[in-house]
Parts: structure tokens; C-alpha cells; sequence
């Protein structure tokens, strides 16, 4: 391998500029040269390139976005998308890459890689943390934090009104967001994707407790969430409980920006140090993970076709601290 391509794809995650600013100077301190490849796959297919130097990725670590931009490519999911792509890597002598994203990402390598017997070794970089393989994802940890941080100012209205408020997180079908969130900001409820809560047992619950004890209520829901996301199961509520003074508010893609937190500056950093010692070590078709605080290389099949859990012990925590 003498020159490699690096790439973001699907939804940014805050930490993704310090993942490339990792690639970018291992490769270069192995002597490799490296291509920033410009919005995903869509720059593969269109050989919009740029050749990165190690001052090229000076000052982006605190940097929330992707300074290669990110897209989701539909041409890239057909024969003749990657066969045009697969052209520009020869075409400017790219050997192998390293895609940061998620498992949409990840699919599209693993295919790519297998017609054409690409190495590619991928960063797991969304603010979902739903892939399997590795602990955490670059950008969750600092989605979190903005999320307790705009929970906690709803709270201070919440309490001054005594209002119930419906708080939506991102998180696509995962909970994780919303788990780990509701924790930490004191939800009285969460609402998952993966632990199904009918309407009835929410409203028992606010019947028993926030009726009674309580000066403002937080039910954070996850997108993904079966009762049909935030502003359908307050209406339900709010139909059932009319005396209850509802609000919902959708947080939406905030969660998707800022600074990264220093957790996701140094997971990006690890790993994107691993994705470049992967390639040289020969490996190929392969996620680099952390799983607890050491370095795995999980192939691109298993992450893919495995559906990583929620704790059922944050679950239990939550079940306990909320009553
Ligand atoms: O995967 C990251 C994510 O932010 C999800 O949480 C969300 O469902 C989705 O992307 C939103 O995608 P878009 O930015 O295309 O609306």
C-alpha cells in the first residue's frame, strides 16, 4: 500500500475531523500518502480528491462536522456506481481506504471490497452507537452531553409551569441516546425501540407519581420509539389526561453538531490510529472497534448482520431512580 483514501459517510458525528486528522497523520508517519475523498462515496464515484498533508488537518480536532463533507449515496449502492469508483482509485492511484460512518457505511465497503478486492478498514462514526463490535461510536458521547444539556434547561421550565414535557432524541432504531440521556438528565420516563412500554403503563405510571409527588415531568423518547415518536403519544396522553399541561419538544440534528467531547476526540483518535495499523497489518473488509478499552478489528459481515443491545442494566437503573 503506497497511498490511501479516506472518507466520511452517512449521517457526521461530532469527532469524525479528529478521526481523519488521526488517519491522516499515521498514514503520513508510515510514509503513505493520503486522498481526503470529498462527500463519501459520491466523491469515489466522481474523483472529487484532495491530497492531504499533515497541516491539512491542523486545528480541526475540536471541530464538530467533517471538513470532506458526508453524503448518502444512492449511486454508489449499484454495479455501475462502484464500478465508476473502483475506476477513479485507479485512476489516481488509491490502494486501499478507511471509511468512517456507520453501518450503512459499512455495508457499502463490504460489497465494494469484496467485487474488487479493495482493502478497506472502517471507523465506526455516528451518534446512534448502534454497531456491533465495538462499545462506542464516534460522536454518541458528545451527542449526550448536548442532549442533557438542552434537557436540563427544559427541566428549569418544566418545573417553573409543572408541565409533563415529551422530549424526542435521535438514535434512528436504537435506544442508546435515549437511554443513556434519560439517566443522566433524571427522565421520569424513557421510551425505547427496544423495551416496548404500551401507552397504559406510561400512564399508570404518571397517574402514581408524577400526579402526586411530582413539580415537572421528562418522558425522553427515541425516535425509533414504537409508540410512534413524541408529539403521538403526548396527544394520547394528553387525551387521557387532559388536566395534565403537556408540551413536546423534537431536539432534532443539534444533537448532531458541536465540539466533540474530549471521550470522542480520544476514541477518534485511537481508532483512527488502528484503522491505518490495520491496512498495513494487511487486514481487510474489517471494522476497528473498542470493546472494553482495547482495540478489536471486527469484520464488516458481523457488524453488519448483528444487532448490538442496550445494557439491560441502564434499563434496570432507570426502572429503579425513576419512581
Ligand atoms: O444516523 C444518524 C442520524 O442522525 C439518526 O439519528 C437520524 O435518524 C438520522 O441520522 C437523520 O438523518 P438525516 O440527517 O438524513 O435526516
Amino acid at each position: 500500500i503506497k497511498k490511501i483514501g479516506v472518507l466520511t459517510s452517512g449521517g457526521d458525528a461530532p469527532g469524525m475531523n479528529a478521526a481523519i486528522r488521526a488517519v491522516v497523520r499515521t498514514a503520513i508517519y508510515n510514509n503513505l500518502e493520503v486522498a481526503g475523498v470529498k462527500q463519501g462515496y459520491e466523491g469515489l464515484i466522481t474523483g472529487n480528491f484532495v491530497a492531504l498533508q499533515s497541516h491539512d488537518v491542523s486545528n480541526i480536532i475540536q471541530r464538530g462536522g467533517t471538513i470532506l463533507c458526508s453524503a448518502r449515496s444512492q449511486e454508489f449502492r449499484t454495479e455501475e456506481g462502484r464500478k465508476k469508483a473502483h475506476e477513479q482509485m485507479i485512476a489516481n492511484n488509491i490502494d486501499a481506504l478507511v471509511v468512517i460512518g456507520g453501518d450503512g457505511t459499512f455495508s457499502g465497503a463490504r460489497i465494494f471490497s469484496q467485487e474488487y478486492e479493495i482493502p478497506i478498514v472502517g471507523i465506526p462514526g455516528t451518534i446512534d452507537n448502534d454497531l456491533y463490535g465495538t462499545d462506542y461510536t464516534i460522536g454518541y458521547d458528545t451527542a449526550i452531553n448536548t442532549v442533557i444539556e438542552a434537557v436540563d434547561k427544559i427541566r428549569d421550565t418544566a418545573s417553573a409551569h409543572n408541565r409533563l414535557f415529551f422530549i424526542e432524541v435521535m438514535g434512528r432504531d436504537a435506544g442508546f441516546i435515549a437511554l443513556r440521556s434519560g439517566i443522566a438528565t433524571g427522565a421520569e420516563a424513557i421510551l425505547i425501540p427496544e423495551k416496548e412500554t404500551h401507552a397504559d403503563e406510561l400512564q399508570k405510571y404518571l397517574e402514581k407519581e408524577y400526579k402526586e409527588h411530582k413539580t415537572s415531568g421528562i418522558v425522553i423518547v427515541a425516535e425509533g420509539d414504537k409508540s410512534g415518536g413524541a408529539y403521538t403519544i403526548a396527544k394520547e396522553i394528553g387525551k387521557q389526561h387532559p388536566e395534565y399541561d403537556i408540551r413536546v419538544s423534537i431536539l432534532g440534528h443539534m444533537q448532531r453538531g458541536g465540539s466533540p467531547s474530549a471521550f470522542d476526540r480520544v476514541t477518534a483518535s485511537t481508532l483512527g490510529v488502528a484503522a491505518v495499523d490495520a491496512l498495513l497489518d494487511d487486514q481487510k473488509s474489517i471494522m476497528v472497534g473498542i470493546v472494553n478499552g482495547e482495540v478489536t478489528h471486527v469484520p464488516f459481515n458481523k457488524t453488519i448482520k448483528n444487532k448490538k443491545k442496550v445494557k439491560e442494566s441502564l434499563v434496570n437503573i432507570n426502572d429503579i431512580l425513576s419512581i
